[in-house]
């Protein structure tokens, strides 16, 4: 950044927008300047020696790095522990806002837990909350989410007739995939909810959603379309996976798979009989 821009604020905005910031994560600003350590002498990297085989033997790690391991090996034990006391969706929505184990949580606005209607039997989950959902506390919010619920409405549903979720209940960072630790965490919360919801039918929306719920490493292009199943305790429940609305807003010419999907679906819902206690629906 120029000095001038330094000592521009609105200059200064107008260069982060330019450069692609979309909103800002902390209220404070840092001067990061001001803590990055003084330049270490370098050594140039061709110069640096090939690390011999005593070089190469494993050194006792780092008290941080030590740290790390069973700190998310107790942060997951602690969310599965909190998941599992949690006896209705109440008890769970309060459980996952009290835990503090995901390092998602502390960049976010809001613990996104879920919508709909949760006396509903058909689920639809997705992957995580955007900046919008963040904003509002709300899965699907946003501009994806306005889609969702043209899809919702394309099989007579809405938000008063579907419970909607996410695998995670917070924002990754400029809205990238979970790693495998952050999904671990708040995978046995969804597992939770799941029983609790007690569905009828789970629609996954995409591969996110597809790989950590049902665990299958497959793209998302071979499991969409197709019955799959989630089990709960003894009971199978039927699993449709299909397009993530956010993907369809980039590839509309896909919309027309969701569509058999979604249409697949209804024709399962409607078979079993899972729409009766709702009757703003048909
Ligand atoms: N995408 C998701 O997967 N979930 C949301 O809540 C919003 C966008």
């Amino acid at each position: 950044m120029t000095d001038h821009l330094a000592s521009d604020p609105l200059a200064t905005l107008a260069w982060l927008l330019e450069s692609g910031a979309e909103e800002a994560i902390g209220e404070t600003p840092i001067n990061r300047f001001a803590l990055k350590p003084p330049p270490a002498a370098t050594t140039p990297l061709q110069a640096r020696p090939l690390p011999s085989a005593a070089a190469a033997r494993p050194t006792p790690a780092a008290p941080a790095a030590q740290a790390a391991m069973p700190l998310e090996g107790e942060a997951i034990a602690s969310a599965q522990s909190l998941a599992k006391a949690a006896t209705n969706l109440a008890e769970l929505r309060a459980a996952l806002e009290g835990f503090e184990g995901c390092g998602l949580k502390k960049n976010c606005a809001n613990t996104v837990f879920a919508d709909g209607n949760p006396t509903s039997r058909i689920m639809f989950i997705g992957e995580a909350p955007g900046a919008e959902e963040d904003r509002q506390g709300l899965p699907f919010v946003g501009r994806a989410g306005k889609l969702l619920d043209k899809m919702m409405a394309a099989i007579h549903l809405d938000r008063s007739s579907a419970y909607i979720t996410n695998v995670l209940n917070w924002r990754p960072p400029q809205n990238r995939d979970p790693s495998p630790e952050e999904a671990a965490m708040c995978l046995p919360f969804l597992r939770r909810h799941i029983e609790l919801v007690n569905p009828g039918i789970i629609i996954l929306l995409g591969a996110v959603a597809a790989r950590h719920v049902l665990g299958f490493s497959e793209g998302i292009m071979k499991l969409r379309g197709r019955w799959l199943e989630y089990r709960v305790n003894d009971v199978m429940i039927p699993v449709m996976a299909t397009l993530h609305p956010a993907y369809l807003l980039r590839q509309p010419a896909h919309k027309k798979l969701a569509w058999r999907d979604l249409q697949a679906a209804e024709e399962k819902i409607i078979a079993l009989g899972l729409l009766e206690k709702h009757s703003s629906i048909h």
